[in-house]
């Protein structure tokens, strides 16, 4: 049993994710990278994200591209960011694409301050035709007072996604989180008063180093109190544990542990708690009444912009990353260069099977006449592996197949929730793992 939910964790699912996806990034040139960047995009409508890279101190856990926050780098980033959104509205002018989807992630979003976004939003909705509503990810220590609040939605901010985690002072400590649990319900109630359209609170479960025996009864006190404060939509994460978070050494020397044989149970009374409290499930880690926030669905299927360091976007054909550092980042904008760092190519078939796992194993449900409209590709041309994955699932009574439309059970969310996060650890947090090391590899290779 591993003791830790690290990328071998997973059982079966870490080794069917080494053995079925490969991808391999090389370092680009500009000119091929805006040569393939136009050509990229076949739909009109795109999403849109911003990496906003800054945060006060790191959290023990964190595997997300970070730099401890400084005025004087803010500053910069804050120009840089201005000139990439003017750069990019210009090279894809002629495509006339339409922004419909926007958020910002990180690092901490809430630490850029209201003009800052005002001014970041006023440049994109000059550079592209603007339909979105903005959403950011804010902390609960930003959000708990009234004046941040206020201030990011007069700023032009619709949406916050609240990095609430536990209701529970331990856990905040041993996440090495600066919030307390006062902060994540003021945050709430401030997000409410600030008029935001859509908010979502993300909960933690998993935490390492806790009571076995009280692990589960504090994560159903989260849920309950979740739901209680009546957020549009709340979200569900185990604690994943990579490399490049600050607490690697102590796990990799076996002093941290967590409750990994409980994974069922702390997803299943989620799921039950949730849907009590008259919520439905939109992802399978989201229940919301109303709207659906998320910065991670267009990663998967495209087509997406994305700014900022750190951020990786995807035409549906062509996925790039940003470089991993602010100041080469300020650099390169500083020379009127985008900021690519490596990048390849994603055939049609690829992108079709990240479809299928974005809609059947994110979601819940996938219709084939939605994968042919999208990409030309039926099931019986998916990829030979997935078809197989699938059809051993359906034989173990993980999902349906209802003709042309395959639904899984409610066994099978338990799997689905291993395989994504198999998958997370796999791909794109070794994406950042190696980019974090070096700026300008000249390859990354992944799982
Ligand atoms: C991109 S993060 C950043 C948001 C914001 N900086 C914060 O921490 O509140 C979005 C969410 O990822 C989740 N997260 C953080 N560390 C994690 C980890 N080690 N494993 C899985 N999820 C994690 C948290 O729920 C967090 O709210
Ligand atoms: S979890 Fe959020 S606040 Fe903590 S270090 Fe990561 S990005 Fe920053």
């Amino acid at each position: 049993m591993p003791k830790v939910l690290d990328e071998h964790a997973w059982g079966i699912w870490s080794r069917i994710i080494d053995k079925a996806f490969k991808a391999k990034f090389s370092r680009t040139s500009i000119e091929e990278h805006l040569r393939l960047l136009i050509r990229g995009f076949k739909e009109r409508e795109v999403g849109l994200y911003i990496h906003f890279p800054f945060c006060r101190s790191f959290c023990k856990y964190c595997p997300y591209y970070r730099e401890l926050w400084n005025e004087k780098a803010f500053m910069k980033y804050w120009k840089a960011l201005l000139q990439e959104v003017k750069l990019l509205g210009e090279i894809l002018s002629e495509l006339d694409l339409i922004v419909v989807d926007a958020h910002a992630g990180g690092g901490t979003p809430s630490l850029g301050t209201p003009s800052f976004w005002r001014e970041v939003l006023e440049e994109l909705k000059s550079s592209f035709e603007w339909r979105a509503s903005f959403g950011i990810e804010v902390n609960p220590e930003d959000l708990a007072k009234e004046d941040i609040a206020f201030g990011l939605a007069e700023a032009g901010v619709d949406e916050v996604s609240i990095g609430g985690q536990s209701f529970h002072r331990s856990l905040l400590k041993e996440l090495g989180r600066r919030h307390d649990p006062e902060d994540v319900i003021h945050s709430i109630e401030n997000a409410r008063e600030a008029g935001f359209k859509l908010i979502n609170l993300d909960l933690m479960f998993a935490i390492p180093n806790q009571d076995p025996n009280r692990a589960l009864r504090s994560w159903v006190s989260d849920v309950e109190t979740a739901a209680w404060m009546e957020p549009h939509q709340v979200t569900i994460y185990p604690t994943l544990m990579t490399p490049q978070c600050i607490a690697w050494s102590s796990i990799s020397k076996g002093l941290v542990s967590q409750p990994v044989n409980m994974l069922t149970d702390f997803i299943r009374v989620a799921k039950n708690i949730l849907e009590r409290s008259g919520y439905s499930m939109v992802r399978i880690e989201s229940w919301s009444r109303g709207g659906d926030y998320s910065t991670v669905n267009l990663e998967m299927v495209g087509p997406l912009l994305a700014l900022g360091p750190g951020a990786m976007g995807f035409t549906s054909s062509y996925e790039w990353a940003n470089v991993h550092s602010v100041s080469e980042y300020v650099r390169c904008l500083g020379n009127n260069k985008l900021p690519v760092a490596v990048s390849r190519s994603v055939s049609d078939i690829e992108r079709a099977a990240r479809i299928v796992a974005d809609q059947l194993f994110c979601r819940g449900m996938i219709r084939e006449e939605c994968l042919v409209t999208k990409t030309g590709v039926s099931f019986s041309e998916l990829p030979r592996g997935l078809k197989f994955c699938l059809k051993i699932m359906e034989f173990m009574g993980m999902i349906e197949d209802k003709g042309n439309v395959l639904k899984l059970t409610d066994k099978g969310l338990i799997q689905a929730h291993k395989m994504i996060w198999a998958f997370v650890l796999k791909v794109p947090c070794k994406i950042a793992e190696q980019l974090m090391d070096t700026p300008w590899p000249h390859e990354v290779i992944v799982p």
